[in-house]
């Protein structure tokens, strides 16, 4: 069931939003009853406190949330989310109390509030109904909570049933919903077209590696997504300890969200012309896995030193991104579940993006701002080069040192491509549950993106 706002009804209970400070004059304009209530309840309008106000007739008259203060509104995000999860089953209306950015940010959340992953369970019950608030684009909200709805269902699914093959199929599905064309190059066929390292990381696993290429829209500035998509990370041979196994079902992250975004994009049909690219691989152990100290040649020709199998997704992505380059995008934005160390200098929270251009990193981080979606910019270090150069091939896969982790592995990625470009080190994982977000797989960086293409693109 797609996340939609509620069919207008005159019988919508009304939700007053108020700020702390604000609580002292709204409960004054209350009736004496209404008022002893709100004592009674001890409603102070702290952040997310809800106040059900019956009507003569033990109905719900109307709803008042508390709205904290700026202090503490800026330590989460969604807020709306949590009080809607919270009332009772019924069509609402925000009345009062938000606007601007806090009003599409509200509506969102409210949305999102709605999405559970129950593949394998009985369906809870869904959240109460919002009816879409005036002065919203509620299209564009629909549209952008359901590309984050993908996304998320795309990696909570577990790689047992969503390998390559059904990675490849949900692109298939996407694509046929909005016109958009795909081309898939799997197994052995990745050899004879020159795709080397997608084929090596993939070739251990009893589930073809491919390339999924997807395009959409025939006019405007290319836009060129490519996204890690590691259905499975067990390391490979390099093999991961269980602990951090645990979660490698998400290694596929970043092709979750690069599709959620493509969704965004094609749905509200942006005058642009977009490609995603999706290196489809499990990273599995056999016989023919790749081992540490193989060289591979890229499809750029570049050599690489395996020096850890479990460096996997600069592979995959490094010839995927060769491809990239070889029609003249006006940009080309990478998204990945790329390292550990990304994780540990940003937390779950953030997405780390790496750029080289200065209005581009503005434009993005004041996006960022704009939709809550944080990002944070990292640096292309060109004193790191030498981390990446091993001295018997071009390049390493899994620099010594422990240092600048996610730094070197975004130098590798820019390698292999000339295009404009931005990397994000994405988590795609929300560890624990947060307003609106389940623990769970999670989008980061695609409302962003969204929201400064036009300023990225010049559209
Ligand atoms: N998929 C992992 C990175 C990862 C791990 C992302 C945990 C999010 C959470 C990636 O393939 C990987 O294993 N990277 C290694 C690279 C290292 C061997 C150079 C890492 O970050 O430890
Ligand atoms: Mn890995
Ligand atoms: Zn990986």
């Amino acid at each position: 069931m797609p996340l939609a706002f509620a069919e207008p009804t005159d019988a919508a209970i009304p939700v007053h939003v108020i700020d702390e400070d604000a609580v002292a004059t709204t409960l004054d304009e209350l009736s004496p009853e209404a008022r002893a209530w709100a004592s009674t309840q001890g409603f102070t309008g702290s952040l997310g406190q809800v106040l059900c106000l019956p009507d003569a007739a033990g109905g719900l008259a109307k709803v008042l949330v508390g709205y904290g203060a700026p202090a503490m509104r800026a330590r989460g995000r969604f807020h709306m989310g949590a009080v809607a999860r919270k009332l009772p089953a019924g069509v609402y209306e925000i009345a009062s109390g938000l606007h601007g950015d806090d009003l599409d940010e509200a509506a969102l959340a409210w949305l999102l509030a709605g999405y559970r992953y129950d593949r394998y369970i009985k369906p809870a019950t869904g959240v109460a109904g919002l009816i879409a608030p005036e002065n919203v684009d509620a299209a564009r909200i629909a549209i952008i909570a359901n590309g984050e709805a993908m996304t998320r269902e795309l990696i909570n699914t577990p790689a047992s049933d969503m390998g390559p093959d059904e990675l490849e199929e949900a692109a298939r599905t996407l694509a046929a919903t909005h016109d958009a064309r795909v081309n898939v190059i799997s197994g052995d066929d990745l050899i004879t077209s020159n795709f080397p390292m997608i084929h090596t990381v993939g070739r251990a696993s009893n589930r073809a590696p491919r390339l999924i290429d997807m395009r959409w829209g025939d006019a405007g500035p290319q836009l060129t997504l490519v996204g890690k998509g590691v259905c499975f990370d067990t390391g490979g041979l390099n093999i991961k300890p269980g602990a951090s196994m645990g979660l490698m079902k998400k290694d596929m992250g970043g092709a979750a969200t690069v599709l959620g975004l493509a969704h965004m994009i094609m749905a509200l049909e942006l005058p642009l012309r977009l490609r995603v690219l999706i290196p489809a691989v499990e990273n599995a152990i056999d016989g023919n896995a790749f081992r540490p100290q193989d060289i591979l040649t890229s499809r750029k020709g570049l050599t690489v030193e395996i020096n850890n199998t479990d460096a996997e997704g600069r592979l995959v992505l490094a010839d995927a991104l060769t491809l990239s380059d070889e029609d003249d995008p006006a940009l080309v934005i990478s998204m990945a579940t790329l390292t550990g160390a990304a994780r540990v200098a940003v937390g779950p929270d953030i997405a780390p993006f790496y750029t080289d251009d200065d209005t581009h990193a503005d434009a993005l981080a004041k996006a960022a701002r704009k939709v809550a979606d944080p990002v944070w910019r990292m640096p292309f270090h060109e004193p790191y080069q030498t981390m990446i150069e091993p001295g018997i091939a071009d390049l390493d896969n899994a620099p010594k040192g422990g240092f600048a982790g996610s730094i070197t592995a975004a130098l590798f990625l820019r390698r292999f491509v000339e295009s404009p470009y931005m990397h994000f080190d994405i988590y795609g994982w929300q560890p624990g549950p947060a307003p609106s977000r389940p623990r769970g797989g999670v989008g980061m960086g695609a409302r962003a993106v969204l929201e400064a293409l036009p300023a990225l693109l010049n559209l």
